[in-house]
């Protein structure tokens, strides 16, 4: 073979080699407390340059960069400016959760792929307008649910399309806490939106509406309730504001319950809670017509299940407990590291997010739906807007 032909091949395969060795441009907007675990697992990555960081709050984003010892990063007042001035391949959104809506469209609207924090926002019509602006930009848009990395996570939604419950008709679940308001932004309308509902309740949402295949919600009769935060006795301090102020500022639910009818005949009995006088709101149960699996109850579903499962069901008209082992994961990966790593995978492979706002939509419409329901007093009708 004449050696111009052969050096066409070389210069391809070097230019080929060249362009996957190229290291994803990265922004982080909003630099509080999740972004630590974000930039965390952005440092462990050879394929990741982390070129800039907005906060609207002056001096925290070179602040925290300078905790990281990351270098050549340059800073913005907010997201506007970060998306207006960087060519960036990809951006965490770690913004308060009324910011969310607005920085994710902007940043696909400009072409720029987003990871972005849980909840998917605080309203239907938030989401349903981000949606919009993902699929004009044809950008992945992923959230980030970090317990769908989880091993035992994936394992109940293993058990239930193994088709050992058989049909799914009642589910259970939610969680939370005996005392557990986390203060600081997650408090106030302004910023949080929602409470407990939005910190903690998308979780276990997920987790049960991810196994079944994410079904449509049809009606919903929610309750939602704030009277621990707003009570100076149970309301804490923060390192800003004494507990009788931030008694004063809690604006959003510590608790919230529901009864949501599902596609496909199935009922989902929801609770979540920031603070209670209860130790627990009760075990994820999972009831089908073969089998039901219990799930124990957890503060917050934001890693993994609660300790070992039960799969009750009979044999041979015997009624059997078969305990299910917690799984290890020797991936030497944690969850966060595989959330983003799935994140920029979708983005250089050029594949579906692994986290879709096509179903997280659903866990935000059950939300807002609570929220709608729980303002009226009244069992509501949920419609999701096709996008
Ligand atoms: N996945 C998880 O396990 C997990 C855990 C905690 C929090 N979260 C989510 O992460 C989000 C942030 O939580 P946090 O505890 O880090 O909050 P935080 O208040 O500590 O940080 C949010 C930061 O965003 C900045 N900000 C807001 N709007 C902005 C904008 N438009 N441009 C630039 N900066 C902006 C704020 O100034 C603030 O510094 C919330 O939505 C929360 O639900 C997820």
């Amino acid at each position: 073979m004449p050696d111009t032909v052969l050096s066409q091949f070389t210069q391809s395969y070097t230019e080929e080699k060249q362009a996957s060795s190229k290291k994803l441009k990265i922004g982080i907007i909003g630099c509080g407390w999740i972004a630590e675990a974000h930039i965390e697992s952005y440092l462990e990555m050879d394929d990741v340059e982390i070129v800039g960081a907005a906060d609207l709050i002056p001096g925290k984003a070179e602040a925290f960069m300078k905790r990281y010892g990351v270098e050549g990063v340059r800073f913005y007042p907010s997201h506007k400016e970060l998306i207006d001035n960087e060519q960036l391949d990809g951006v965490s959104i770690c913004t308060y959760n009324t910011q969310h809506a607005a920085p994710t469209i902007y940043a696909l609207k400009h072409g720029v792929n987003v990871l972005l924090e849980k909840p998917f926002t605080v309203t239907l019509d938030e989401a349903i307008e981000v949606m919009k602006a993902e699929k004009e930009s044809g950008k992945v848009l992923s959230i980030g649910f970090q317990p769908r990395g989880d091993l035992n996570m994936q394992m109940i939604k293993k058990i239930v399309e193994s088709g050992a419950l058989g049909k799914v008709y009642y589910i259970q679940t939610g969680g939370g806490r005996r005392r557990g308001i986390p203060n600081s932004t997650f408090i106030e309308k302004d910023t949080a939106g929602i409470g407990a509902l939005g910190d903690i309740g998308c979780y276990s949402l997920d987790m049960v509406l991810n196994a079944i295949g994410y079904p449509k919600p049809l009606t919903v009769s929610g309750y939602k309730s704030a009277y621990f935060g707003q009570n100076p006795e149970y309301a804490t301090a923060d390192r800003f504001h004494t507990a009788e102020e931030n008694a004063r500022r809690f604006s959003v639910d510590d608790f919230a319950a529901a009864f949501v009818r599902l596609e496909g005949d199935i009922i989902l009995d929801f609770r979540i809670s920031w603070a209670m006088h209860m130790n627990t709101p009760g075990d994820t149960i999972i009831l089908g017509t073969k089998a039901g699996l219990r799930i124990p109850s957890t503060d917050c579903w934001n890693g993994s299940v609660g300790g070992e499962m039960t799969l009750y069901h009979d044999l041979a008209g015997v009624r059997m407990e078969e305990k299910i082992p917690i799984l290890k994961d020797n991936s030497g990966h944690g969850l966060f590291y595989k959330k983003i790593r799935g994140f920029l995978d979708a983005i250089i492979n050029g594949t579906p997010a692994p986290v879709p706002s096509s179903q997280i939509v659903i866990n935000q419409a059950i939300i807002d739906g609570i929220c709608k329901s729980a303002e009226l007093g009244r069992e509501i009708e949920i419609t999701i807007p096709e996008v």
